[in-house]
C-alpha cells in the first residue's frame, strides 16, 4: 500500500464524523456548565437533567463530561470560598492550626459549606508564595504570614462579605 495517496479523511470517514460531533458536544457542554455556574455557584441536578433534555443528550454523557473537570462543583458552595495552603511549607509553619481554628469558628470540615452558603472551606496544595507561609486564599485574594491576627480578619471578612 502506497501510505503516500491515502486520504486521511476518506479513510476515517464515519470515525471522523464520530469524533468531530463528539468534540463539538462536548465544547457545548462545558460552555453550558461554566455559565451554569457562574450564575448559580455550582452545578444543579435539575438544571443538568434540563440542559441534556434541551440538547437531546443522554444524561450519562452530561454527568461524566461534567465530573471529568475539577472546575465543576455538584453541590452548592459558598458566597466566600476559603482555601487554606497545606503544602510543605505551610503545614510546617502551621497550617493545621489555621484549617483547625476555620473549622471550629465555621462548624464545618474541609470541603464543606456553611448552611448558611456563607463560605466554604477547603484546602489547597502549594499556592506558590512559601515566603509568606502559612498561606490562604479567600476568594481570588492571597492572605500570608497568617497568625491569630489574620485568621481573625479572615473570619470578620466571610462575615462581612
Ligand atoms: S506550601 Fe503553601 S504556598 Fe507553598
Amino acid at each position: 500500500m502506497d501510505l503516500k495517496n491515502i486520504d486521511i479523511n476518506k479513510e476515517i470517514g464515519a470515525v471522523g464524523d464520530v469524533l468531530n460531533q463528539e468534540q463539538k458536544t462536548k465544547g457545548l457542554l462545558i460552555h453550558a456548565f461554566q455559565k451554569l455556574q457562574s450564575e448559580m455557584n455550582y452545578l444543579p441536578e435539575e438544571a443538568l437533567k434540563a440542559l441534556g433534555e434541551k440538547l437531546n443528550i443522554p444524561m450519562s454523557f452530561v454527568y461524566s463530561t461534567a465530573s471529568f473537570y475539577k472546575q465543576f462543583y455538584f453541590n452548592p458552595r459558598g458566597k466566600t470560598i476559603v482555601k487554606v495552603c497545606t503544602g510543605t511549607a505551610c503545614h510546617v509553619r502551621g497550617a493545621g492550626e489555621v484549617l483547625s481554628e476555620l473549622k471550629e469558628e465555621f462548624g464545618v470540615e474541609e470541603g464543606e459549606t456553611t448552611e448558611d452558603l456563607s463560605m466554604t472551606l477547603e484546602t489547597v496544595g502549594c499556592v506558590g508564595c512559601c515566603g509568606l507561609a502559612p498561606v490562604a486564599t479567600i476568594n481570588e485574594d492571597v492572605i500570608g504570614e497568617i497568625d491569630d491576627e489574620r485568621i481573625n480578619e479572615i473570619i470578620q471578612s466571610v462575615k462581612e462579605a
